[in-house]
């Protein structure tokens, strides 16, 4: 892997205190987010996405490890390092709904970063620039005084963009950015958004629960399994080469067009995570729903290792021969 790493977490966790012990939301994940690179983070609801990218980005605080942000531990940040920390990562929700505050204008909204971080001196230069940012989005600057709520769900999501970047980050958390929006607008967005990477030589890291999307828009993806990074490769092998039996249980609940690639990649037919006797203990988190566990899966976690260049995996029997029939695959023992 080549490139600077922008972002990197080591070891980062959070947990919450549950009714009787506590839930490990985030639970020690190791990753790198280099330069000019889409990281996509992918998982069912529940296994700690948002933690992992809100924790990554200091927006909430750890109980263990580090979050590295041009080698600066983010929860320690202050004065100057923070200032220039806050404008340099930026963040775009989910549910532009709840996010954008509905009494206010598109150009406010838009112009909060910059008035904050002090980038226009009057109010002519602060409307000019609002407009700017919003046309860079597909937004007319004939929206600069309408309020967000009369905004349809993917002009919404354009002014949550423009608000990004209207204080001219290095990097944007974009956490389920199309989940809330219609099939016939998320195309849009994506394109937007890729657009706006290569223009503006962002970083992105992207969260969403659909492995479809995630292939199209990153360079690497890190698969989640119950707080816990389990694969993590290029797109292209976590595509064709996916190692971790939860990863092809993944690709089993996107259907694919063609019938020999859908064979091939036949569903480990798993159960569901929420239930509380499928989080154990002790051992591989995905040993209760893994046909192949055994003895030693059940015992000891297996480590995140790379098991080729680029390519970690955290698994005793990762699947070997992926382009082989189910029947005929060789486990690695
Ligand atoms: N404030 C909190 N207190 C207790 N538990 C929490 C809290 N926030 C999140 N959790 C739990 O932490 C785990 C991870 O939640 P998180 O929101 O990070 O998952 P996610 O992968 O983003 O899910 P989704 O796809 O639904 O957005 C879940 O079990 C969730 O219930
Ligand atoms: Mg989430």
């Amino acid at each position: 892997m080549s490139g600077d790493a922008m972002f990197e977490a080591r070891e980062l966790s959070r947990h919450y205190s549950t009714g009787g012990g506590f839930l490990r939301a985030l639970d020690g994940v190791s990753f790198k987010i280099f330069k000019g690179e889409t990281l996509g983070v992918v998982g069912e609801s529940g296994c700690g996405k948002t933690t992992c990218g809100r924790t990554l980005i200091g927006l909430y605080g750890k109980t263990g490890g580090s979050a590295l942000y041009c080698d600066a531990d983010v929860h320690t940040l202050a004065g100057e390092e923070k200032r220039r920390f806050k404008k340099e990562v930026q963040m775009v929700f989910q549910d532009a709904y709840s996010a954008l505050d509905p009494r206010m204008t598109a150009g406010d909204i838009v112009s909060e970063g910059p008035d904050i971080h002090g980038l226009t001196r009057t109010r002519a230069e602060r409307a000019e620039r609002a407009v700017r940012y919003l046309e860079l989005v597909g937004l007319g600057g004939e929206h600069l005084g309408r309020y967000a709520h009369e905004f349809s769900g993917g002009q919404r999501q354009r002014v949550g963009i423009a608000r990004a970047l209207a204080v001219e980050p290095q990097f944007i958390l974009l956490d389920e950015p199309i989940s809330a929006l219609d099939v016939s607008i998320q195309a849009q967005i994506i394109n937007l958004l890729m657009d706006l990477q290569k223009r503006l030589g962002l970083t992105y890291m992207f969260i969403a629960h659909d492995l479809s999307v995630v292939r199209l828009v990153s360079d690497r993806i890190a698969v989640m399994y119950l707080g816990s990074v389990v694969e993590l490769a290029s797109s292209a092998e976590i595509y064709y080469n996916a190692l971790h039996p939860y990863t092809r249980a993944l690709y089993a609940s996107v259907p694919i067009p063609d019938p020999e690639l859908e064979m091939r990649r036949r569903a480990d037919v798993i159960g569901d995570a929420a239930d509380p006797g499928l989080r154990p203990e002790s051992g591989c988190k995905f040993a209760p729903r893994c046909k192949y566990a055994d003895g030693v899966c059940r015992r000891d976690a297996p480590p995140l290792i790379e098991s080729d260049e680029g390519h970690f995996i955290a698994c005793h029997y990762p699947i070997q021969n992926i382009g082989a029939a189910p029947g005929e695959r060789e486990m690695k023992f």
